[in-house]
């Protein structure tokens, strides 16, 4: 009898060590399946990269080696087999409305059909927005797509920007164009593609992953799991065999309370690739506004600061070509003339600032925006998220991409840095492009250097939703 009850006593016992072993082993395999098997050690660190841009119908500026985005961003979903995850700051990609008016409105639909398809075919679509009452969601969600929510108002009192794609960790895109109808046809967009990339997309993946985490939270916190810390930073760059040009590559993220240990800050992104840059800096954004307001305007130097000192200090040429558009801040004129004018009487010392309006309505109203978010320097490429205004880097959330290459000596290779500039030099020397002059404000809004017009502007980049402030 005794050993009988010892029996059942030593066979519970097993029992439970065998489900204890069994849910570890389970855990490691959640783990695994999760990271698909990729590890820092197996992952890929040979790429192929495309530049994706696009291009409105009637912008007549050729794609010089560029690919178009939305051929782009299919052959993505053509190489989907599980995973699917995109952070947008838009999703709106349904414009039945505007379909008579503008043919290409129609590319919008398709891409949201092809997304709404995904799990027909036993691919996991997975959503992270701050978007509580978008359609496209919706429909995306009844569609089987995994959609976490973050509240950004209670997180960081700002919005997520962020707008890049993961696909099967292995291949991404980030770039300007969001989830908009209007990025596939009306809007002039650029971004990248880069297939074949696990090590960087596993990366990349982290900073969903964190975004993921954040779902219905109303604080952030303290300790971040381990697996949203940065892989790749400024120090610990990844190595790259990017177009068979060695590369060195590493994603960045903001704000400050996104970036877990190891993380790059977008703004130091951008302070590293200004430093580093030995001939010239070319940028291609759509606002420029070195001011951050939170109720009360001020300066905000970071950007501004370290461009002054490459130009007056160092002597590398800078170029900035930003847009024209409605909702230009009346001051991104004075800021701009203020930088150029810093050469004055200093032979070495060149910045020269553009506007890029591409067409004017007879209303007056600027269509066709360059929506572009880029900086290229002599040997390396910054891809972000962000207009360069003060506010953007402080409340909201997006990220970016830094890509350095030297030149090949012998001149086979042609590097990204210089495919970019191609880019940039196409639109810089097009008809587009407006060189600023003095005593001559460009048109680009009705509004007049006015304290009002000012308060209008603070209180419109607040309305990330409204028809017009929705860049
Ligand atoms: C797109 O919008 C139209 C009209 O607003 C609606 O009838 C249609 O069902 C929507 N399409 C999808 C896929 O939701
Ligand atoms: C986000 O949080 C704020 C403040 O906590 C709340 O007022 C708001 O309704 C929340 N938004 C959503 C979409 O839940
Ligand atoms: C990815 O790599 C595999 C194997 O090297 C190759 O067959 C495939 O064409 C590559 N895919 C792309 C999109 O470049
Ligand atoms: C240029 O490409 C060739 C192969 O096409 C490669 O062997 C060489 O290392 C590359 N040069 C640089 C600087 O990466
Ligand atoms: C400008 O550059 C030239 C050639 O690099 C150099 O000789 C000259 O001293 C520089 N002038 C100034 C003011 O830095
Ligand atoms: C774009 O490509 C065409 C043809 O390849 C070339 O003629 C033109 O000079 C290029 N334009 C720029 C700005 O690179």
């Amino acid at each position: 009898m005794k050993s009988q009850q010892k029996c059942i006593v030593i066979f519970a016992l097993v029992c439970c060590f065998a489900v204890l072993v069994a849910l570890i082993f389970s855990a490691v395999d959640v783990w695994g399946e999760d990271e698909d098997g990729i590890t820092e050690e197996t992952c890929s660190r040979t790429c192929r990269m495309v530049i994706v841009e696009n291009i409105p119908e009637d912008v007549s500026l050729p794609h010089n080696g560029t690919t178009p985005l939305t051929a782009g961003l299919h052959s993505l979903l053509d190489l989907a087999t599980r995973h699917v995850e995109i952070v947008s700051p838009h999703w709106t990609l349904n414009s039945t409305d505007y379909e008579s008016s503008i043919p290409t409105a129609k590319q919008g639909r398709l891409l949201l059909h092809r997304l709404m398809g995904l799990k027909s075919q036993k691919v996991n679509l997975k959503v992270a927005s701050d978007l509580t009452d978008s359609k496209d969601l919706k429909v995306l969600s009844r569609h089987g797509a995994d959609i976490h929510y973050l509240n950004m108002t209670t997180l960081t009192n700002g919005q997520l920007l962020s707008s890049f794609w993961v696909v099967d960790r292995k291949h991404i895109y980030i770039g300007s164009a969001g989830m908009d109808w209007r990025a596939l046809s009306t809007l002039k967009e650029l971004g990248v593609i880069l297939y074949n990339c696990s090590c960087l997309a596993l990366d990349l993946h982290r900073i969903f992953s964190l975004y993921w985490q954040l779902q219905y939270k109303d604080f952030i916190p303290s300790i971040w799991s381990k697996r949203v810390n940065g892989l790749f930073n400024k120090k610990r760059t990844l190595p790259l065999i990017l177009n068979n040009v060695k590369s060195e590559v590493y994603p960045s993220n903001s704000p400050d309370v996104f970036c877990p240990k190891d993380r790059v800050r977008d703004i130091d992104a951008i302070f590293n690739v200004i430093q580093d840059a030995k001939l010239f800096i070319y940028i291609s954004i759509t606002d420029y506004v070195p001011l951050v307001n939170n109720g009360l305007s001020r300066y905000w130097s970071a950007i501004d600061g370290k461009l002054r000192e490459a130009s007056l200090l160092r002597n590398i040429k800078v170029r900035l070509l930003v847009s024209c558009w409605e909702q230009t801040h009346p001051l991104t004129f004075n800021f701009m003339w203020s930088l150029k004018s810093l050469c004055m009487e200093m032979p070495n010392c060149s910045v020269e600032a553009k506007f890029f309006s591409p067409r004017e309505e007879p209303d007056g109203t600027i269509e066709g925006i360059n929506h572009n978010r880029y900086m290229v320097t002599d040997n390396a490429v910054y891809i972000g998220n962000f207009g360069w205004v003060g506010n953007e880097f402080v409340y909201n959330a997006g990220a970016g991409l830094v890509i350095s290459q030297e030149e090949d000596p012998e001149d086979r290779n042609v590097t990204m840095p210089q495919q970019m500039r191609a880019v940039f030099d196409r639109d810089w020397h097009s008809r587009y492009s407006k060189t600023l002059q003095l005593n001559k404000i460009p048109n680009c809004n009705k509004h007049t250097i006015l304290p009002q017009s000012l308060k209008a502007w603070d209180e419109s980049v607040d309305e990330k939703d409204s028809p017009n402030a929705s860049l």
